[in-house]
């Protein structure tokens, strides 16, 4: 018999979209097999770390919680610590050099062999499954989900496009499709069950591809959202290279699709984007982007853009300000470059901008996209946006928090309302990250027409 402690687990997720969704899949699965999930660290007999390996700063993270667990290990000798997700499929075995409180080892295609791999660790073996299965996609798992209202739905695995300063493709492997029946299925499932939202996920999301049901991702989108017409159509990450005409039709044409794309750019030089291998120019970026907005004319975009890479000169740096100037992005995540073991600009590029150099230019980056977000919400103040409540606000509970169909974040009071409810709110204010607003008062309505 378990002891009842040593049945429970608790999961800390680092990383992206997909490891969330991840963590869903392996709380599924352990739950199968008989453990519980512990609301803490402290009540829990097994601690996984779900992880992230795109930058380093993301690693480090995870090792000062190892240190961390390390000292709880050793006041509870029975504590089982797994790490899973992205950081072993690029370090490897060396993790257990490194971090003696490890146990066992994990990657994103080998969910299904955690229960034996626990099982070893409570007879007080280490073991490592870290191998990769093109034929994983944990199709017919019924993932355990954190909200009632947003669900995310992996539709596509892994990367084929080795960009050359990304360790993705290195962590999740070759790309695959989730099959078409399959996605139908469970967003028929998420529909019954009441969803607002279901976001579409993939490290290329746009890349999808069923060859069985000769199916491309507008024609997934098409299905999704009429399949779940009360819900919010979501989708992430899009690469410009699958940005097809079509895709932006469907986009354009479907009410209940949110009118906004992410789509990292990296670079505003072409000359960068060769070097980083992303198989685009910047004009052809740029094109994408015309003809997004040419369909689209109320589209909201963000991007992902990196500083510094290996040989950026002033004038890439330049070409990146500019690109941001001239598209104004909603939104960015924005990076400085941090060299990852294994990839191709770590066996070939030099990594020679210095770290000063590197932030500069970052901090000119994140100045000059939060002063264009800043001027993009205040031209919103006087506009009524439709919103979906998605929690209470962080400062207050009389307030809620959500988002427009652009995914610009809203608060405002509540009054009788709750998360789930959609909701037309008149914009009266603005910060560079958030609008804030006041109920208009026709009510919830139940149509998802969503400006
Ligand atoms: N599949 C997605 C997400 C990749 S990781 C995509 O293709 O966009 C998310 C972002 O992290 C990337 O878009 C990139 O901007 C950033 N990134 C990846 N590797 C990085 C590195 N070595 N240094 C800094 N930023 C990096
Ligand atoms: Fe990384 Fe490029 Fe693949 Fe995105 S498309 S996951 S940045 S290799
Ligand atoms: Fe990180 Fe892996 Fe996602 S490296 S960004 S958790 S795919």
């Amino acid at each position: 018999m378990r002891r009842e402690k040593g049945n429970a687990f608790f999961i800390h997720t680092f990383g992206c979209q997909m490891n969330l969704a991840d963590s869903g899949i392996i709380t599924a699965l352990l739950q199968q097999e008989g453990y519980v999930v512990a609301d803490s660290d402290a009540t829990a007999g097994i601690i996984l770390l779900n992880t992230c390996a795109v930058r380093e700063n993301a690693v480090d993270r995870v090792g000062h919680l190892l240190q961390h667990l390390h000292g709880q290990k050793k006041r509870n000798k029975h504590l089982i610590i797994g790490v899973v997700g992205c950081i072993p499929q690029h370090q490897r075995e060396e993790l257990f050099a490194r971090y003696p409180a490890i146990d066992f080892l994990a990657g994103p295609d080998t969910y299904r062999t955690l229960p034996e791999l626990i099982a070893q660790a409570q007879r007080g073996g280490k073991g490592a499954t870290l191998a990769f299965n093109t034929a994983e996609t944990y199709d017919g798992i019924e993932p355990v989900r954190q909200s009632a209202i947003s669900a995310f739905v992996p539709v596509m695995r892994g990367c084929n496009n080795m960009c050359a300063y990304c360790v993705v493709p290195f962590t999740r492997g070759r790309e695959r499709s989730q099959p078409f029946d399959s996605v139908v299925r469970e967003v028929q499932n998420l529909a019954a069950s009441g969803y607002r939202e279901i976001t579409l996920l993939g490290q290329n999301v746009n890349s999808y591809y069923d060859d069985r049901a000769v199916c491309d991702f507008a024609a997934l989108l098409d299905a999704v959202s009429r399949e779940a017409p009360q819900a919010r159509i979501r989708f992430t990450t899009s690469h410009p290279k699958d940005i097809s005409e079509s895709l932006v039709r469907t986009i354009a044409s479907r009410p209940n699709i949110c009118n906004h794309i992410h789509l990292p750019v990296q670079s505003g030089s072409s000359r960068m984007l060769g070097m980083m291998n992303r198989g685009h120019t910047i004009e052809e970026y740029r094109e994408k982007i015309a003809l997004i907005r040419s369909l689209i004319p109320d589209v909201t975009l963000s991007t992902d853009i990196i500083a510094g890479f290996c040989g950026e000169l002033e004038d890439d740096h330049k070409a990146s300000l500019k690109l941001l100037s001239d598209v104004r992005f909603d939104a960015a995540y924005m990076f400085y470059y941090s060299t990852r073991e294994g990839t191709l600009a770590a066996k070939t590029l030099e990594d020679d901008v210095p770290e000063a150099v590197k932030k500069r230019r970052l901090q000119e980056i994140i100045d000059l996209q939060n002063s264009i977000s800043a001027e993009l919400f205040c031209e919103a103040i006087g506009s009524v946006v439709e919103v979906l409540a998605e929690s209470e606000s962080r400062r207050s509970s009389a307030q809620l928090m959500g988002r427009t169909a652009g995914n610009r974040a809203v608060v405002f009071d509540r009054e009788r309302y709750q998360p789930g409810d959609l909701l037309d709110v008149l914009v009266t204010g603005a910060t560079s990250a958030t609008l804030i607003g006041r109920l208009m008062h026709s009510g919830t309505h139940l149509s998802v027409n969503m400006r």
